[in-house]
């Protein structure tokens, strides 16, 4: 598939200001982004060479994440801030444990939510897999609108994969309670997979370079919001934390499936910048 250019613009895409959710999936090797985003990832690669590898090893972690769960007899997924399709999705690694696993997928872009709707069209199936358009921070019409889909049994547990997203809400977001108001619709036996960018225990080298990004996003339609390890815990307060606990992105059960990116961490998993957790509700 040829890049996008601007003669191929779906309905209620902004190509006013780049896109997080365009620009990850340049990072990932992805055709769903515009000029604008490409211009916003590449001078993000000039600031630090290796950010599409930070951004692979993030998804990574997503795909061992649903390994994981998929191998614990979960079958049916949530996934918030799911994002473009791409390589690994979480209903392709479901079904490839469980043929009978269920998935609904939310993001709030309109490029995420087309590209993942002609993905389901052309190869899910629509009694088990479906995408709402929704903001994830409005928890009663994200609740609402995925149980409408009827794909998901709210009496069952389900794996609520919050992944590669924290980072974009801030504090008067209140990105805690929403998380708390998701969890406490869920049933025992449950699961919270989440991943987030921090500053914590990273090295000092390379910290103007991450600065600079920053700045960027801070420029453009979505700032970052680093929290440190204590408060990217928290998101998992009430729930027991499987093992390793938080760990660095890349140590997160590296050797579930194949993790190239992650594997070019493994000398150095914090440079990654990124922790990531698994809870359990009991
Ligand atoms: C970095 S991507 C991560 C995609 C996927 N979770 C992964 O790990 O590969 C972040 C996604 O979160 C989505 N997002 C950001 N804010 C959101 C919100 N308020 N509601 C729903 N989705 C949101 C973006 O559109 C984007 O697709």
């Amino acid at each position: 598939m040829a890049p996008n250019d601007q003669d191929s613009v779906p309905e209620g895409v902004d190509l006013e200001r780049p896109n997080p959710a365009r620009i990850y999936d340049w990072f990932l090797g992805g055709h769903n982004n515009w000029a604008i985003d490409r211009e916003f990832g590449a001078k993000a690669v000039e600031i630090l060479p290796n950010v599409r590898t930070m951004a692979r090893v993030g998804r990574e972690f997503l795909g061992r994440g649903v390994q994981y769960l998929a191998d614990q007899g979960i079958t049916q997924f949530l996934d918030l801030g799911s994002g473009v399709p791409t390589v690994g999705n979480v209903h392709e690694i479901a079904d490839s444990v469980n043929p009978d696993s269920r998935c609904v997928y939310v993001d709030n872009e309109s490029v995420a939510v087309a590209h993942s709707r002609v993905l389901l069209e052309r190869e899910g199936d629509p009694t088990r897999h479906a995408v709402v358009q929704a903001d994830l921070l409005d928890v009663d019409q994200v609740w609402e609108a995925a149980l409408d889909t009827g794909v998901l049994d709210p009496t069952k547990p389900i794996g609520l994969i919050v992944v590669n997203v924290l980072y974009f809400f801030g504090p008067d977001d209140d990105p805690y309670g929403v998380i708390r108001n998701y969890v406490d619709r869920l049933r025992p036996g449950s699961y919270l997979l989440s991943s987030h960018m921090t500053d914590d225990g990273v090295p000092a080298e390379g910290e103007e370079e991450r600065a600079a990004i920053r700045d960027q996003y801070a420029r453009s339609s979505s700032p970052l919001f680093l929290r440190s390890r204590e408060e990217f815990a928290r998101f998992f307060d009430g729930l027991e934390l499987v093992e390793p606990g938080i760990a660095w992105t890349p140590e997160w059960k590296p050797d579930l499936r194949p993790s190239p990116a992650s594997d070019e961490f493994r000398a150095h998993p914090e440079a990654s910048t990124g922790l990531a957790g698994l809870g359990r509700k009991l």
